[in-house]
Parts: structure tokens; sequence; C-alpha cells
């Protein structure tokens, strides 16, 4: 890795941490000083970071996306990073069926935090289609060619639509002792029919025998990923 990347990695981690702490604490009854320091970190490290990449860095990362890279790479971190917290909140959701007590507020605040995390990353990644992208396809496609896209994102809105249901349950992040309970939990959910994905890191292949014994001829087990990192199961419940 070469020096200045390393440079910004390393400051953007520490730039990270010290907002997520901040962020983490703030608005929670904490002295002013805290929040004056907040402030004082927003406006002394975070915004001149910013300044300096727009006067150094994107000038000549404008040339190489130009040259070797592709310009919507950025908005497909967006997507992937929309998509996981979607997944997050549909797990903090599933979750809270059965939560109960302190467990409950917890995985409350969790949800909350979750959405809004993932309403500021919405809202910049529209701001950035809807100022970039946009002028640039209303200034040079002819309507014929924005016609042609407009129908295209309709038919595959449409066809996602039509397919079906299959919530993912992502697991991996979930602590070993709790992912059984949960997993049954949601199968237990499901209407006649229905069917889930689980996301797993190893072969849920005991789970099966679990299944097995309580749910026996209740449930279809279908493997859609086989590891070696991931593994993907659709998970029904007969009709
Ligand atoms: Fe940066
Ligand atoms: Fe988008």
């Amino acid at each position: 890795m070469s020096s200045l990347t390393e440079a910004i990695q390393k400051h953007h981690r520490s730039l990270g941490k010290t907002l997520e702490a901040h962020a983490r604490g703030v608005g929670g009854g904490e002295p002013q000083t805290e929040r004056n320091l907040f402030v004082a970190f927003l406006k002394g490290d975070l915004l001149p970071h910013a300044r300096g990449e727009e006067r150094h860095l994107y000038g000549a990362v404008d040339a190489l996306v130009r040259e070797h890279g592709k310009a919507t790479a950025t908005m497909m971190i967006d997507h992937e990073f929309i998509n996981d917290y979607v997944a997050k909140i549909e797990l903090a959701t599933n979750r809270l069926e059965s939560a109960d007590g302190s467990e409950r507020a917890q995985m409350l605040r969790e949800l909350r935090e979750l959405s809004l995390r993932l309403d500021a990353i919405v809202e910049l990644h529209l701001a950035k289609e809807e100022r970039v992208y946009l002028p640039l396809i209303e200034r040079y496609l002819d309507q014929a060619h924005q016609q042609q896209i407009l129908e295209a994102i309709h038919e595959s809105y449409e066809e996602e639509k039509k397919m079906p249901k299959e919530r993912p349950l992502d697991v991996r992040n979930v602590v070993p002792r709790e992912r059984h309970t949960l997993i049954f939990d949601t199968f237990t959910a499901l209407k006649p029919g229905e069917a889930f994905v689980l996301i797993n890191d190893h072969d849920p292949r005991p789970l099966y025998y679990q299944f097995q014994a309580e749910h026996s001829g209740q449930f279809s087990w279908d493997y859609l990923e086989q590891g070696p990192e991931v593994w993907r199961v659709r998970i029904g419940r007969r009709a």
C-alpha cells in the first residue's frame, strides 16, 4: 500500500472513530464542554479534511476515473450500504417481535439509530443522483433514450414486486446463542407457503436436524449458497 493511501485510510479511521464516539455520546445530558469539543472536532478536523481532499485529491481522482475507473462505482457502494442497513433494520424488526423488557428497549434504540443512519445515507444518495446524474441525462441524452431508460426502470421495478417475498434473515452478526431462537421465531411467524432466506457464516446443518425433530414435514430446506464464506438457505413453511 502506498504511503498516501495509508495516510488517508489512517486519517479516515481516526475521523470515523472520533465522530462515532461523539455521535453516540451527544444529546445524553453531557456537559456543554463536551458539545463544544464535538463542534470543534467537526469544524477543526472533519471539514478541513474534506476541503483538503477537494483541493488536492479530487482533481487527480477525476482524471484517473476518466482514464481507468468507473464513475458510478461510488454510487454502487452507497447502494451496498443501503442494502446492508435494510437487512439490519429487518433483523432488528424481527427480533423485536419476541424481545421484551430491557432487551426490547435496547432493540428499539438500535432500530431508531439504524433508521436514522439509513435516512442520512439515502438523503445524500438521492442528492447525488439528482444533482449530478439527472442534469447530465437531461442535457445529453435525447428524449427517446430517456424514455427507454424510464420504461426499463419501471419494468424491473414491476418484476421485483412480482417476485415472491422471501425476506433475508442474516444471522451472521447475531450472537450464536440467540441464533436458533431468532430463526425458529421467524419460521413460526411464516404463513403456509411463505419462506425466508437464512444467511449464515457456516453450514447450518445442525439447525436442519433441529427442524426435522421439531417441525418434521412442515418445512422445506433449500440451499441457495453453500460456502465457503456464506451459506444461504431458503427455509419455507409447507402449504
Ligand atoms: Fe476523506
Ligand atoms: Fe440509487
